[in-house]
């Protein structure tokens, strides 16, 4: 059995769909703060917090062999206002998870991380042993906790994966679960958004990034290559291989303009841009070398930028009744 922390949320819901599918079973851990109760359709469902200690009971009544750890608040700027929440509920709660596990004998843990705990990087792409330098709370707490998992693992009886995930974008082709997140921020959604209607426009956050067309370039990559590659790191610790920490990018950048040429170009729609002032805290460019993880777990990505739209078109079509 495998425990699914944020299992009802955006990329905790999509790997819990590929492990049922390849047949693991999955325990669902989520507060439903930001995750809903209707996507999760497969394994069981347990409604707690990660940092309460009621949720010993899942330990008690599971046979769990491993934690996938997605339960966390993901937002730059909602960290940048509020440090506290990020604190508690990603590295805190994540302490009391690992004691948890430490406590029934767990000693396998796959770890949603960020290309955030880079900060502003060194070059381009991104190699996993550049300095950790995250220029925000969001990144920091993310950071913070990759280091209490080395402490948890020099302890012994206890590997990790940590996934250090670039632009997660795209839904399930069938539409099952997706992308749905209260307010909405990323690019991706927000410019479907404008081509539907919804809005009537996107702004382009900053034209002056030293970059070829201005706008910020960044690596997108599909929410059903980061499910694989979870289940990927979990066989790897199911080996005995030890602990590890793999970047996951498609490798290719993207400049806000290009995704929203592509975004005009899969959806048949035209709609107003506007060009804006910068996000604070936005890296100019982000891509990553992911050559790690393919040489170490045969891990590569499948989907590129128009099949990432498509799929989020498809889904944005069916939760907006298009
Ligand atoms: N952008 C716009 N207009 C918008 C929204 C976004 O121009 O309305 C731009 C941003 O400035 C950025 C790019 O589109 O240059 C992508 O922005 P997102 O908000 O979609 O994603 P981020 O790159 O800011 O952040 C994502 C995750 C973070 C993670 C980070 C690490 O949401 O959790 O990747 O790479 F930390």
């Amino acid at each position: 059995m495998i425990l699914v922390t944020g299992g009802a949320g955006y990329i905790g819901s999509h790997t819990n769909k590929a492990l049922n599918k390849v047949g693991y079973d999955t325990v669902v851990l989520d507060n439903l703060e930001k995750g809903y109760e209707s996507f999760v359709k497969w394994g069981e469902f347990v409604n707690d917090d990660i940092g309460s200690k009621s949720i010993e009971s899942i330990f008690k009544n599971n046979d769990i062999d491993a934690v996938m750890h997605f339960a966390a608040f993901s937002s730059v700027a909602e960290s940048v206002e509020q440090p506290q929440k990020y604190l508690k509920n990603n590295y805190k709660n994540t302490l009391n998870l690992l004691q948890m596990m430490r406590e029934y004998g767990v000693d396998k843990f796959i770890f949603s991380s960020t290309a955030a705990v880079y900060g502003n990087p060194e070059s381009i792409p991104i190699t996993e042993n550049q300095e950790l330098k995250p220029i925000n709370p969001y990144g920091h707490s993310k950071f913070i906790t990759e280091k209490a998992l080395e402490r948890e693992a020099e302890k012994g009886d206890f590997n990790y994966v940590s996934l250090r995930y670039f632009n997660a974008a795209g839904c399930d082709f069938d539409c099952e679960v997706g992308e749905l997140h209260d307010p909405e921020t990323h690019l991706i959604p927000l410019v479907l958004d404008a081509a539907s209607g919804i809005r009537d426009s996107i702004s382009i956050f900053g034209t002056d990034y030293d970059t070829p067309d201005g706008t910020c370039i960044r690596d997108y990559i599909h929410v059903n290559d980061l499910a694989d590659a979870h289940i990927k790191a979990y066989e790897y610790l199911k080996d005995g291989n030890s602990s590890e920490v793999f970047n996951l990018g498609n490798g290719q950048g993207y400049s806000v303009k290009e995704v929203i040429d592509t975004c005009k170009k899969v959806t048949g729609k035209d709609f107003k841009v506007n060009l804006d002032e910068r996000r604070e805290g936005d890296p100019g460019i982000l891509i990553a070398d992911s050559s790690k993880i393919n040489e170490k777990l045969g891990w590569s990505p499948k989907y590129d930028l128009e099949t990432i739209i498509d799929s989020a078109w498809k889904w944005h079509e069916k939760i907006n009744g298009i």
